[in-house]
């Protein structure tokens, strides 16, 4: 599974306090279970049918009190140092802002560069600026053992430093609406020098770890419409589909042409779907939604005119 990755340091050390003390516990359950078992045989009625009376005995007591106080103090003592590593950034990490809204996260980058998913170099530290544009919502990657909420009006601070390659999921831990549940994004632990390709690259430098932003889905083939790839790399197929399967959204198989019944400021309109009604209802998703489907979900779009066309063109292929 992937979340039981360890794919970085904190991960390595939250795992670390998590077996002491589950192996503590069950050295207790073992220990208390046996000592129950030969009690009751011990003290079985045949064996011993008049109860004794038992005065204290202060060697026991001694033993008892400390031997747990010792052990509560180890684990308050291993769990203090590891929330302190977790809560204090090196000082050369990287600042990244992360903002959560209802219901996508977003990353900017010292330098500007904003991404959607959060691209991280290998072994580098980063730090992490957690804020919320709307309300409350949770920061989480299971396989960083990363955690932290994501509350408007204040930045949140945390770190991590990614110790293996790969995609790895980010989660928001609080129900935030009705797409909380679609909430998601990844953090692409890509080389150094790939990082840094792509970090101080212009406008058009190719995203780091391609193959990886759709964690699991392998690399567009070459000859993947520009399109498609658009919609990919916009989250559009999160909510759309292009083989008819009905999803948050409408599915885009079949659309172009088709005759649409739309709510226009709550009046019922029946339209053909033609490149002007494709184009509003991506750069102006409110002005006509769909009957059946909940307005105020669709996010407006946020593509570039010859991206815009390059859209319209692949949804117009989809018969
Ligand atoms: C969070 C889910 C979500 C995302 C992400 C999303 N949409 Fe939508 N979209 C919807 C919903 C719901 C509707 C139907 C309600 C409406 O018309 O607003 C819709 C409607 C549409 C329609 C009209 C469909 C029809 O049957 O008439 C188009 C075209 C469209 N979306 C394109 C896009 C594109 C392109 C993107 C990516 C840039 C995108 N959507 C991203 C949820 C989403």
């Amino acid at each position: 599974m992937e979340w039981m990755k360890q794919a970085a340091i904190s991960a390595q050390k939250s795992d670390a306090v998590f077996f002491y003390v589950f192996g503590l516990s069950v050295a207790f359950l073992l220990f208390i279970t046996a000592l129950m078992i030969y009690f009751v045989i011990r003290y079985d009625k045949k064996r011993h049918p008049v109860a004794s009376q038992i005065e204290g005995h202060v060697g026991l007591e001694i033993v008892w009190t400390v031997i747990p106080l010792i052990l509560f103090l180890s684990i308050f003592y291993y769990g203090w140092t590891n929330y302190e590593y977790m809560s204090q950034a090196p000082r050369e990490s990287m600042v990244v802002k992360v903002m959560a809204r209802q219901w996508s996260w977003s990353f900017e980058y010292p330098n500007g560069k904003q991404s959607k998913v959060l691209f991280a170099p290998l072994e580098k530290p980063m730090k992490l600026e957690v804020r919320s544009a709307d309300m409350v919502h949770g920061f989480y990657v299971p396989s960083f053992r990363l955690k932290i909420d994501a509350v408007p009006a204040r930045a949140n601070t945390t770190w991590f430093q990614a110790t293996r390659l790969g995609a790895y999921d980010i989660e928001c831990t609080v129900i935030c609406g009705v797409d909380h549940s679609l909430m998601l994004s990844k953090v692409v632990v890509v080389p150094e020098d790939e990082f840094k390709a792509w970090y101080f690259g212009g406008e058009n430098a190719p995203e780091p770890g391609k193959s990886l932003t759709a964690a699991g889905t392998p690399a567009a083939p070459p000859d993947e419409p520009k399109g498609l790839a658009l919609l990919k790399a916009n989250g559009c197929l999160e909510c759309h589909s292009v083989d008819g399967k009905p999803m948050v959204g409408p599915t885009f198989k079949g659309l172009f042409g088709k005759s649409e019944q739309i709510k226009v400021a709550g009046v019922d309109q029946t339209v053909t779907v033609d490149e002007a009604y494709l184009r509003r209802a991506i750069l102006n998703p409110e002005s006509q939604v769909v009957r059946g489907y909940p307005a105020d979900t669709m996010p407006a779009a946020e593509l570039k005119p010859d991206e815009l066309s390059q859209v319209v063109t692949y949804l117009k292929t989809l018969k």
